[in-house]
């Protein structure tokens, strides 16, 4: 343990974050190992990077942005029922999966526990995930089948979600039958000087790793290799706070089917354009999203001679992905995008510090960056009152009200 510790001391130094062992004396034996444990699987020089990557002024890109075509599902006229029954084959021959990204909290909705988790204030006060698991069933009744479904969750709220589902009986569900949960990474967060946190557990204090590491995480989980044992050949990858998510749609498929596409995706009308949605456009010829916190000022204004916004196709995180093309997209890593955060931490004299704003970086990759990978991909415009219900905030847009609104509406509550 000694020599161990002498060669972890060396590769602090290397990189400057001595401070991480600063409390180590005072910990206990079993958190000893186990931050002992996280750094040396902590991969420095990336770190070292993402934070350099915060610093530097941004770049001008040359990337040539240019806007995407898309199919509208109230204009597809005479091809509609081709679609549909394409799509509807493949659905009743189970080649369908659903995998919902859960790994989020619910902090924004200043609720304590994993987003899904979260009771958006319907009469019958039904979890995002007992909605959405009831429009899954219900759809997997319609074609007579039973739609497996795959839940990703963070470090932070794996254990809460599976308890969570054991509690409610996994909603009719068997787990590791038809029912499967597994994990995102996370990486340490690090501070304005690129030193790494330590969290109030005296451990590094890390973050889920964006939903960009999905693909790699399902397949490095073995996930795609179930799905292939279970003759699943299509993923659709959703969220979990969008309450009239529409996991299971034969136009979507059939589309992707008959267009011989790897990937689909749907968009609804940007509302305006400061509205917090990525948009989908082509970057260099091949699909991408360019995300609101992204966008220049110019390219989000932008309308054409009708007055309607040039990058209007918003993505409402409702794709549809080969099972091939998910694994190629798993074997490439994705870029990393800052996000500057508050988080508590224990300074290097064990002190715990409460900031009052955002003073730690939190690195994310965005599952759009893969679609780069893709040939093409099928964007399908749907309406928004069908399909597009988002839990973000406690008040105001997109929150629980806008929410419980639509899906009211929707459902004829
Ligand atoms: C997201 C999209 C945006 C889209 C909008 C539609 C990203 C980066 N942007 O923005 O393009 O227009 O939704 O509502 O996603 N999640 C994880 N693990 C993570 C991070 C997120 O599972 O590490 C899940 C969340 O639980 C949630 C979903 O991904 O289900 C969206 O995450 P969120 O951070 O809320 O994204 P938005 O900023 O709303």
């Amino acid at each position: 343990m000694e020599e161990n510790l002498d060669n972890i001391r060396k590769t602090l130094r290397k990189y400057s974050q001595e401070h991480l062992l600063n409390g180590y004396e005072k910990l206990d034996e079993v958190k000893q190992r186990q931050l002992l444990g996280q750094i040396e699987t902590t991969d420095f020089e990336l770190i070292n990077s993402l934070y350099h990557n915060t610093r530097k002024e941004l770049e001008k890109s040359q990337d040539v942005i240019t806007p995407i075509e898309f199919l509208d599902k109230d204009n597809l006229n005479g091809y509609y029922r081709g679609f549909i029954e394409k799509g509807e084959k493949a659905i009743r021959a189970g080649q369908l999966a659903a995998v919902t990204m859960a790994g989020g909290q619910g902090t924004r909705l200043g609720h304590n526990g994993p987003k899904g988790t979260y009771d958006i204030g319907l009469e019958s006060h039904k979890s995002l995930f007992e909605l959405l698991s009831d429009s899954l069933k219900e759809q997997g009744r319609k074609y007579d089948v039973i739609i497996p479904w795959f839940i990703m969750t963070s470090e932070e709220n794996n254990k809460d979600t599976i308890e969570f589902f054991a509690k409610h009986r996994n909603f009719g569900y068997e787990k590791d039958k038809n029912l499967f949960f597994f994990k995102q990474g996370e990486l340490p967060m690090v501070d304005t000087e690129g030193k790494i946190l330590i969290g109030e557990n005296g451990l590094i204090k890390s973050a889920a790793d964006g939903h960009g590491g999905i693909y790699e995480s399902l397949v490095k989980n073995g996930m795609t290799k179930k799905m292939r044992e279970l003759g699943v050949e299509w993923l659709f990858i959703g969220g979990v706070d969008n309450c009239l998510v529409k996991m299971v749609d034969p136009l979507l498929m059939g589309i992707a089917i008959e267009k011989q596409v790897t990937a689909a995706g749907k968009s609804v009308v940007k509302a305006n354009p400061q509205e917090k949605v990525g948009v989908f456009c082509k970057k260099n010829g091949k699909p991408s999203v360019v995300e609101y916190t992204e966008i220049p000022e110019e390219m989000a204004q932008a309308t054409d001679e009708n007055g309607e916004l040039i990058y209007g196709e918003s993505h409402i995180l409702c794709n549809l992905f080969n099972i091939n093309a998910v694994e190629r997209m798993g074997s490439k890593p994705l870029p990393y995008h800052s996000a500057f955060k508050k988080a508590t931490y224990i300074d290097k004299d064990g002190n715990k510090v409460v900031p009052d704003g955002p003073n730690a970086y939190k690195f994310e990759a965005f599952l759009f960056d893969a679609f780069g990978e893709l040939d093409d991909m099928a964007i399908l415009r749907v309406k928004r009152e069908e399909e597009f219900a988002p839990v973000k905030n406690a008040a105001g847009v997109d929150s629980p009200e806008t929410a419980r609104e639509l899906y009211r509406k929707f459902y004829q509550l």
